[in-house]
Protein backbone atom coordinates (compact mmCIF):
# COMPACT_ATOMS: atom_id res chain seq x y z
CA UNK A 1 0.00 0.00 0.00
CA UNK A 2 1.23 3.15 -0.81
CA UNK A 3 1.26 6.21 0.76
CA UNK A 4 -0.31 8.16 -2.21
CA UNK A 5 -3.81 5.83 -1.49
CA UNK A 6 -4.27 7.97 1.85
CA UNK A 7 -6.69 10.62 0.28
CA UNK A 8 -8.90 12.88 1.87
CA UNK A 9 -12.30 12.37 0.86
CA UNK A 10 -15.14 15.36 0.81
CA UNK A 11 -18.03 14.20 1.83
CA UNK A 12 -21.69 15.74 1.07
CA UNK A 13 -22.90 18.81 2.95
CA UNK A 14 -25.93 20.00 2.36
CA UNK A 15 -25.55 23.18 4.24
CA UNK A 16 -28.93 25.24 5.97
CA UNK A 17 -29.41 28.25 8.13
CA UNK A 18 -30.57 25.81 10.87
CA UNK A 19 -27.23 23.60 10.80
CA UNK A 20 -25.07 21.43 8.09
CA UNK A 21 -25.91 18.10 7.60
CA UNK A 22 -23.04 15.61 6.09
CA UNK A 23 -24.28 11.94 5.08
CA UNK A 24 -21.82 8.84 4.18
CA UNK A 25 -22.96 5.63 2.25
CA UNK A 26 -20.89 2.73 2.12
CA UNK A 27 -19.39 1.84 -1.55
CA UNK A 28 -20.39 5.46 -2.73
CA UNK A 29 -18.59 7.95 -0.49
CA UNK A 30 -16.13 5.12 0.70
CA UNK A 31 -15.15 2.17 -0.87
CA UNK A 32 -15.71 -0.39 1.52
CA UNK A 33 -18.71 -1.65 3.86
CA UNK A 34 -18.72 -0.33 7.01
CA UNK A 35 -19.12 -3.18 9.64
CA UNK A 36 -17.86 -1.16 12.51
CA UNK A 37 -17.96 2.70 14.12
CA UNK A 38 -15.92 3.62 16.94
CA UNK A 39 -15.03 7.17 18.38
CA UNK A 40 -12.15 8.70 20.73
CA UNK A 41 -12.79 11.47 22.63
CA UNK A 42 -12.65 13.08 26.16
CA UNK A 43 -8.71 12.89 24.79
CA UNK A 44 -6.34 14.41 27.19
CA UNK A 45 -3.72 17.23 26.29
CA UNK A 46 -0.54 15.33 24.33
CA UNK A 47 -1.91 12.24 24.38
CA UNK A 48 -1.34 10.07 21.46
CA UNK A 49 -3.36 7.45 19.91
CA UNK A 50 -2.64 4.62 17.07
CA UNK A 51 1.31 3.53 17.25
CA UNK A 52 0.28 0.60 14.82
CA UNK A 53 -1.00 -0.77 11.64
CA UNK A 54 -3.66 -2.74 10.28
CA UNK A 55 -3.28 -5.82 7.69
CA UNK A 56 -6.58 -6.06 6.25
CA UNK A 57 -8.78 -3.32 8.06
CA UNK A 58 -9.48 -0.28 5.98
CA UNK A 59 -11.02 3.09 7.75
CA UNK A 60 -12.07 6.29 7.44
CA UNK A 61 -11.34 9.14 9.91
CA UNK A 62 -13.24 12.17 10.26
CA UNK A 63 -12.84 15.05 13.11
CA UNK A 64 -16.31 15.33 14.40
CA UNK A 65 -15.48 18.12 16.77
CA UNK A 66 -12.00 20.11 17.43
CA UNK A 67 -8.98 18.85 15.29
CA UNK A 68 -5.77 16.57 15.81
CA UNK A 69 -2.71 15.68 13.50
CA UNK A 70 -2.18 12.17 11.61
CA UNK A 71 0.87 10.89 10.67
CA UNK A 72 0.57 8.46 8.24
CA UNK A 73 3.82 5.96 7.00
CA UNK A 74 3.68 3.27 4.60
CA UNK A 75 7.27 2.12 4.98
CA UNK A 76 8.99 4.49 3.02
CA UNK A 77 7.92 7.29 3.35
CA UNK A 78 4.99 9.69 5.19
CA UNK A 79 2.47 12.39 5.22
CA UNK A 80 0.98 14.35 7.92
CA UNK A 81 -2.84 15.74 7.75
CA UNK A 82 -4.67 18.33 10.04
CA UNK A 83 -8.29 16.79 10.24
CA UNK A 84 -10.62 19.80 11.59
CA UNK A 85 -13.62 19.68 9.35
CA UNK A 86 -16.49 17.32 9.79
CA UNK A 87 -17.20 17.14 6.10
CA UNK A 88 -13.93 15.48 5.50
CA UNK A 89 -12.56 12.30 5.66
CA UNK A 90 -9.16 10.48 5.99
CA UNK A 91 -9.40 7.24 4.08
CA UNK A 92 -6.35 4.67 5.30
CA UNK A 93 -6.06 1.37 3.46
CA UNK A 94 -4.72 -1.49 5.10
CA UNK A 95 -1.07 -1.52 5.73
CA UNK A 96 -0.66 2.07 6.89
CA UNK A 97 1.06 2.89 10.16
CA UNK A 98 -0.62 5.66 11.71
CA UNK A 99 0.17 7.57 14.53
CA UNK A 100 -2.91 10.80 16.03
CA UNK A 101 -2.07 13.44 18.08
CA UNK A 102 -2.42 17.14 18.68
CA UNK A 103 -6.21 16.76 19.78
CA UNK A 104 -7.62 19.85 20.65
CA UNK A 105 -9.66 20.09 23.70
CA UNK A 106 -13.22 18.50 22.88
CA UNK A 107 -12.03 17.34 19.63
CA UNK A 108 -13.71 13.80 18.79
CA UNK A 109 -12.31 11.26 16.37
CA UNK A 110 -14.54 8.86 14.77
CA UNK A 111 -13.96 6.13 12.71
CA UNK A 112 -15.29 4.10 10.23
CA UNK A 113 -13.96 0.26 10.08
CA UNK A 114 -14.40 -2.30 7.03
CA UNK A 115 -14.13 -4.95 9.88
CA UNK A 116 -15.03 -5.57 12.87
CA UNK A 117 -11.94 -5.80 15.62
CA UNK A 118 -9.67 -8.40 15.52
CA UNK A 119 -6.44 -7.72 17.77
CA UNK A 120 -5.15 -9.76 15.26
CA UNK A 121 -5.26 -7.59 12.45
CA UNK A 122 -3.03 -5.29 14.22
CA UNK A 123 0.86 -4.62 14.23
CA UNK A 124 1.51 -2.93 17.30
CA UNK A 125 5.20 -3.21 16.66
CA UNK A 126 6.62 -0.76 13.70
CA UNK A 127 9.67 -3.66 13.01
CA UNK A 128 7.45 -5.90 12.62
CA UNK A 129 5.57 -3.74 10.20
CA UNK A 130 8.37 -2.40 8.41
CA UNK A 131 9.63 -6.65 8.00
CA UNK A 132 6.22 -7.57 6.55
CA UNK A 133 5.62 -3.99 3.73
CA UNK A 134 9.26 -5.53 2.88
CA UNK A 135 8.05 -9.18 2.61
CA UNK A 136 5.14 -7.98 0.77
CA UNK A 137 7.20 -5.54 -2.11
CA UNK A 138 9.74 -8.41 -2.21
CA UNK A 139 6.94 -11.04 -2.92
CA UNK A 140 5.75 -8.51 -5.85
CA UNK A 141 8.86 -7.64 -7.43
CA UNK A 142 9.13 -11.55 -8.27
CA UNK A 143 5.87 -11.46 -10.71
P1 LIG B 1 -6.49 0.81 19.78
O1 LIG B 1 -6.98 0.42 18.42
O2 LIG B 1 -5.08 0.47 20.13
O3 LIG B 1 -6.70 2.38 19.99
P2 LIG B 1 -6.06 3.64 19.22
O4 LIG B 1 -5.58 3.20 17.90
O5 LIG B 1 -7.17 4.60 19.13
O6 LIG B 1 -4.99 4.20 20.05
O7 LIG B 1 -7.49 0.22 20.87
C1 LIG B 1 -7.39 0.55 22.24
C2 LIG B 1 -8.04 -0.57 23.02
O8 LIG B 1 -9.43 -0.66 22.73
C3 LIG B 1 -7.44 -1.94 22.74
O9 LIG B 1 -7.37 -2.64 23.98
C4 LIG B 1 -8.45 -2.62 21.87
C5 LIG B 1 -9.75 -1.97 22.25
N1 LIG B 1 -10.67 -1.84 21.11
C6 LIG B 1 -11.80 -2.65 21.04
O10 LIG B 1 -12.06 -3.50 21.92
N2 LIG B 1 -12.64 -2.50 19.98
C7 LIG B 1 -12.43 -1.60 19.00
O11 LIG B 1 -13.22 -1.49 18.03
C8 LIG B 1 -11.24 -0.78 19.07
C9 LIG B 1 -10.93 0.22 18.01
C10 LIG B 1 -10.40 -0.94 20.15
Amino acid sequence: MSIDECQLVDLPRIQDPRGNLTYIEQNRHIPFEIKRVYYLYDVPGGSERGGHAHKELKQLLIAMSGSFDVELDDGSSRKKFHMNRSYSGLLIPQMIWRRIDNFSSGSVCMVLASEIYSESDYFRNYDDFLAAVRNKRNDEAQF
